[in-house]
């Protein structure tokens, strides 16, 4: 979590880099801000609560030109989020930014205390800065000081380093949490959490590895491996242009990346099924089974493909979120594969798990966004989601993508283990082919159903979602979509499993969103909904064409059983999860607008979860 950026140069004026980077990565975290400047001879620090545009006011007066600066936004941990505890932190001669958790601060805080060092703060982040400034004094090379310390660290670590001594320096090194170091044409070089941040005046950088240390100057870069040798590193150039960093007349990113996602999907389904072209050559109809792990909204994609690759390419298996699989028994054997999917490639339990799969020896596939992530280097194998960057927090185009990849490969292994017959094929080709202008029908032609529907949720205190097989894993993903956008308490559940307890919460106008867009389960769904409406569930029924024009139209009494009804296109098993999830997104949304919300950062959340 928290996002660090820092820049040194004569190019331009680092309280501008600073600020503008900070406001890219916000989506790491936006509890307060802060940075240090090397002004008027001295370090300055300056820092706010909340987001970035507060720190930015506080600063608006400040017409310094400045050669030097880090600053960090931060999503809090340890300690409240107050301006105390913002980043950057000082102690004596060091002054740092750091994302990550030093877990053994306790213990280094009392030793430093018996020194006769004092906290100010609450934070792990002080202990750290206060540490290194205790070995400063006896170890004046500074990278072997930081890896003296470091190797007393316990836990994960980006950090962002100045000395009074040195200030037209940053020095930096990482371990579990990411950082990139942006190469500036002259006189100027960066670094950052993540390259977007940078990308306005550099798309060259050098990644950082776990355990590589950094010393950058405005005109020289130097690294150092875990042995304090100096390395060479290779200069990667990002394909994301800035441009991409823009709303384009969207009244938010989350809109926006709605919008975007009949371009991405199609794009999906012609790379890596009509072409078939994965990035490397990828074969898994000889697995046993399959352990699919991730964390929130990457989690639920799983569950889509859990019900794909059982049902068509008679795999078995398990979806987990990371933070439990990573701290049990995995049961790994020699022909499990476990399939890691990570928009940001970089949550930290979802790494965990990774390492831990290679280390038992399973063979590993990571379905990742953000290329060259950490999961997306360390998996085996990668399949790279192609959504573009995703700004707002909620993701959207980020889960879709991961949905779509998974269909194509579950698709292609039932093909290959010839469990598809050729007429079957050829329909869900053409479902594939006709993506864009289903999901764009999605998106544009049902304006007046999602505003009833917001319109009447948007009062309630709390709502369920319910379905059956793949509706059971899209009403999940809906529910927390309207959870981390609305503030407005929801449960998707099992229709079948409501019963069990759950319905004792319903009452007269507690709003019920059912999806049946199964045909095989479509009347069982059907008869979970009534047992609701008996009790005086407001019922808001989505299900499809196909099965409007067979089940509802058809059957005359059918009225009473939903209140508004939403019936989308009918698709197949491989795409009709996207197709109701981009209502359920845009039915989350509105919500979220009619109860004055913040859409793109909501409160508590960060999109890029580094601690575990
Ligand atoms: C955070 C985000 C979620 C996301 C999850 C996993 O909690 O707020 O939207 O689904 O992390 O992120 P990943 O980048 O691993 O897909």
């Amino acid at each position: 979590m928290c996002g660090i950026i820092g820049y040194t140069g004569t190019k331009n004026n680092a309280k501008e880099v600073l600020l503008s980077g900070l406001k890219k990565l916000e989506y790491r975290g936006y509890d307060s801000a802060g940075i240090a400047v090397y002004e008027n001879e001295k370090i300055n620090l300056y820092k706010s609560t909340g987001k970035i545009k507060n720190l930015e006011e506080s600063l608006s007066k400040n017409t310094s030109t400045l050669n030097l600066g880090i600053g960090h936004t931060r999503w809090a941990t340890h300690g409240v989020p107050n301006e105390t505890n913002a980043h950057p932190h000082k102690c004596g001669n060091v002054t740092l930014v750091h994302n990550g958790i030093i877990e053994n601060y306790l213990e280094l805080k009392q030793d430093l205390i018996l020194k006769g060092t004092e906290f100010k703060t609450q934070t792990d982040t002080e202990v750290a800065c206060a540490y290194i400034n205790e070995i400063y004094k006896t170890e004046k090379n500074k990278i072997k000081c930081i890896a003296q310390s470091c190797k007393n660290f316990r836990g994960s670590y980006a950090f962002a380093i100045i000395f009074d001594d040195e200030p037209d320096t940053i020095y930096a090194v990482r371990k579990d949490s990411p950082l990139v170091i942006g190469v500036g044409a002259s006189d100027e070089n960066f670094i950052s959490s993540d390259i977007s941040a940078i990308l306005n005046y550099t798309n060259r950088y050098i990644l950082l590895e776990h355990e590589e240390f950094a010393k950058i100057s405005k005109d020289s870069i130097e690294i150092f491996n875990s042995n304090l040798e100096k390395i060479e590193k290779e200069i990667l150039t990002a394909t994301w242009s800035s441009s991409e960093y823009q709303k384009s007349g969207f009244d938010h990113f989350m809109l926006k990346e709605i919008n975007e996602q009949p371009k991405v999907l199609k794009q999906v389904f012609e790379r890596y099924f009509s072409n078939n072209t994965y990035d490397q050559n990828i074969d898994i109809s000889n697995y046993d089974n399959i352990h699919i792990v991730a964390c929130g909204s990457a989690m639920h994609a799983g569950l889509v493909g859990k019900f794909l690759f059982e049902k068509y390419a008679l795999i078995p298996v398990t979806v987990e979120v990371a933070s439990e699989y990573r701290y049990k028994n995995q049961l790994i054997t020699n022909n499990t594969l476990v399939i890691i999917i990570s928009q940001s490639g970089e949550t930290a339990d979802t790494l965990a798990a990774l390492r831990i799969a290679k280390q038992k020896g399973a063979h590993t596939l990571g379905i990742v966004n953000a290329v060259g992530s950490t999961i997306s280097r360390e998996s085996d194998i990668t399949i790279y989601t192609h959504a573009g960057p995703e700004i707002a927090v909620a993701t959207t185009k980020g889960y879709a993508s991961q949905v779509a990849v998974l269909s194509t490969l579950a698709l292609n292994t039932a093909i290959k283990k010839g469990l598809i017959d050729k007429t079957f094929e050829e329909h869900i080709y053409n479902d594939f082919k006709n993506i864009q202008n289903t999901i764009s029908d999605v998106i544009k032609n049902y304006e007046e159903e999602y505003k009833k529907v917001s319109e009447y949720i948007y009062k309630h205190d709390h709502l369920f979602y319910i379905g059956r097989g793949i509706d059971n894993a899209v009403c999940l993903e809906g529910s927390l979509k309207l959870k981390e956008i609305s503030y407005m308490h929801s449960e998707a559940y099992a229709a079948g499993e409501l019963k069990h307890g759950t319905i004792s919460l319903i009452e007269q106008g507690t709003p019920l969103i059912a999806v049946a867009t199964d045909e095989i389960l479509f009347e069982k769904t059907v008869s979970n909904v009534k047992e609701t409406k008996a009790r005086g569930s407001f019922v808001v029924f989505i299900t499809t064409r196909d099965l409007e024009d067979k089940y509802i139209k058809s059957v005359e009494d059918t009225s009473g059983f939903f209140d508004i009804k939403l019936v989308l296109p009918s698709a197949t098993d491989f795409t009709q999860a996207l197709v109701t999830m981009v209502a359920l997104q845009l039915i989350a949304y509105k919500t979220a607008i009619l109860r004055d919300c913040d859409i793109d950062q909501p409160r508590n959340l960060a999109k890029s979860v580094t601690v575990e």
